[in-house]
């Protein structure tokens, strides 16, 4: 039906005169956004999480299957040396189901494999491994993965390189040397498939701050030099703490200057994460979900908004967050919670002008989502 014809009881359809998104998708579809959601290739076979996979998110990234441990589990750049069956599969469905699938991450400290941790390579044999990883990895997805993480975590908290086996232990040959080993990485990524958007992605720099001050000024850099560098990744995994307007006032301002470098920006592993599971923490956490989510409809640079996980059953925060839990918007039952009704109505409704001038319009955009 074209909105000309629509009926004019559609009335919770705002000004596009369509029926109303039925999902987090499809809302954020509206706007020019996606939504998507982490996800492991065995959930593909849980009758709880595959069809809320497909009604509710235009995108989908590997919580783990993509990353350098699990899918380049042995020695070598052969075929062998390669675990796509997972990746695979996860590609498959996304491309059944016409979704995008988001790549993640080529270069990486953790979840790397023995044979490449164990201090064996030299800094040359490092550096012929990397490149032959994104070579190999980002090559064989090159027509199925919109958006690679190329690099992740490659900052500390103070703004200062982290030491990894990448960048000083021992490096790819360019350690002391800064963001020289990223560039590189950018290059490489460019070179294995052209066609995808290139993003550094990093935790708890959502904020100003030293961290995020560092990470500004290696895209800043790179942008002016020409270093295939197309977003930034902010994975927010956020704490209530930060439902506050001056946190979120520092997230709307670190946002805009990412986004006045002309870098396209994803939130890339949202989750909010409680230490309790009263009915109370719910409505505070939906609170602050609605907040976060209007925040990034008011800027325009912001593509997607993506969970980490679908389910509370599910999510990787009690296991690494002591006395943490109920992060995401399912519950572990596989009922929506507040948060999930929060995150829709906040993606359909008609923003008010409060905190910025600068509103995304609000339905019916036909801005290109990437
Ligand atoms: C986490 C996964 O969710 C866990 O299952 C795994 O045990 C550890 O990694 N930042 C990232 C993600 O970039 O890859 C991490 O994912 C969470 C923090």
């Amino acid at each position: 039906m074209s909105p000309s014809q629509s009926s004019p009881d559609a009335s919770n359809s705002e000004s596009t005169g369509q029926a109303p998104a039925n999902s987090l998708g499809q809302a954020a579809g509206r706007l020019g956004m996606d939504f998507g959601t982490a996800v492991e290739p065995w959930h593909l076979d849980d009758p709880d999480l595959e069809p809320i996979m497909r009604a509710e998110f235009s995108v989908i990234e590997a919580e783990n299957s993509m990353k350098f441990g699990p899918i380049h589990p042995r020695e070598g750049a052969a075929l062998e040396a390669f675990d796509f069956e997972g990746p695979d599969r996860l590609a498959n469905f996304a491309r059944n189901n016409g979704m995008k699938l988001r790549g993640h991450t080529l270069v990486w400290h953790q979840q790397n494999p023995a044979w490449l941790t164990t201090g064996r390579l030299t800094a040359e044999q490092l550096a012929k491994t990397m490149e032959e990883h994104i070579e190999v990895v980002a090559g064989r997805f090159r027509d199925t993965i919109y958006a690679w993480d190329v690099v992740n975590e490659a900052f500390n908290d103070d703004g200062t390189m982290r030491s990894t086996i990448w960048y000083d232990q021992p490096g790819i040959g360019m350690a002391g040397q800064g963001t020289a080993y990223l560039e590189r990485a950018f290059r490489l990524a460019r070179q294995a498939d052209p066609k995808a958007l290139l993003f550094y992605n990093d935790y708890d720099a959502e904020m100003l701050g030293a961290k995020s001050d560092a990470i500004y000024a290696m895209c800043r850099d790179f942008r002016d030099r020409g270093i295939p560098l197309d977003g930034i990744g902010f994975q927010g995994h956020l704490i209530m703490q930060m439902n506050t307007g001056e946190a979120l006032d520092s997230v709307q301002a670190n946002f805009e200057r990412f986004a006045n470098l002309g870098l396209v920006i994803h939130v890339t592993e949202l989750d909010i994460r409680l230490s309790s599971g009263t009915p109370e923490a719910f409505a505070e956490q939906a609170d602050f979900y609605r907040k976060f989510v209007e925040l990034c409809r008011r800027q325009d640079a912001v593509k997607l908004i993506q969970m980490w996980g679908i389910s509370d059953r599910d999510s990787w925060i009690p296991g690494w967050f002591e006395g943490f839990g109920w992060p995401l918007l399912w519950d572990s039952k596989m009922k929506k919670k507040p948060a999930y009704f929060a995150v829709l109505e906040a993606l359909r409704s008609t923003l008010s002008s409060a905190p910025s001038s600068r509103g995304r319009s609000d339905a019916g955009s036909t801005a290109d989502s990437a």
